[in-house]
């Protein structure tokens, strides 16, 4: 097939990034983990004590440079003024930040055209909020991957416990609500299933399961 993208969309925890990851692997096609340079714009804000000013911030993401490398076996890595930080961006405090931030216009106009660029160059599948209503509207396959809030948070819940980490499943569940009202109430952006997306909903569904489901879209 000719140069194509995959949009994937949906709330936090709903498994876009391992759906992404495999589907890419068996597709031989690239995979752009978008919200991780949200995080990355996150992690920056924390480490220089941003306040979530549009104006200021604006001016301060001039000077900051987000790129992104693949190792040979395809594992994204993301650079915050030339640091790996791929690693760093994982941590539980970042996702708050990559999501308030995330709802700055500034910050989603610096992202927009790396995305872009990156999608234009390889093809590739996508994960994030706004792939398939705003970075790119034209992409050849739309997915929206949700599932209940309540499945997430105790999927989420386990990992962290299989960890060894603590955990309380109602402090899971309030912040993924949080996060859910943040994402899917900013003005720009909001997270929003596009008119042409095929909803997937994988609470009855194992990773298997969607993955079936969407290679049959793309076949
Ligand atoms: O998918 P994630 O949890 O790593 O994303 C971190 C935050 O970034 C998330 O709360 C919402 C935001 N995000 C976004 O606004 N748009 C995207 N395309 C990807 C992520």
């Amino acid at each position: 097939m000719s140069h194509y993208n995959i949009a994937i969309d949906g709330p936090s925890g709903a498994g876009k990034s391992t759906i992404a990851k495999m589907l890419s692997a068996k597709l031989g096609i690239k995979y752009l983990d978008t919200g991780a340079l949200y995080r990355a714009i996150g992690l920056k804000a924390y480490r220089d004590g941003w306040r979530e000013d549009d104006g200021v911030v604006a001016d301060l993401l001039n000077r900051v440079n987000i790129t992104v490398s693949y190792d040979n076996d395809g594992k994204q890595r993301v650079y915050l003024d030339g640091e790996d930080v791929s690693e760093e961006i994982r941590r539980d405090f970042v996702s708050g930040y990559g999501s308030r931030f995330s709802a700055l216009p500034s910050v989603r106009k610096a992202l927009l055209d790396l995305q872009r660029r990156i999608a234009s160059e390889y093809s590739s599948v996508l994960d994030g909020r706004d792939i398939g209503t705003c970075v790119l509207p034209n992409a050849k396959y739309k997915i929206y991957l949700t599932a209940s809030p309540e499945v997430r948070a105790s999927r989420r819940y386990k990992e962290l416990i299989e960890k060894g980490q603590e955990a309380e499943y109602e402090k899971v569940l309030s912040d993924i609500q949080e996060r859910d009202y943040r994402d899917m109430n900013r003005k720009v952006s909001p997270l929003r299933k596009a008119d042409d997306a095929v909803e997937v909903n994988s609470d009855e569904l194992s990773i298997e399961e969607v993955i079936n489901k969407i290679m049959e879209m793309v076949k």
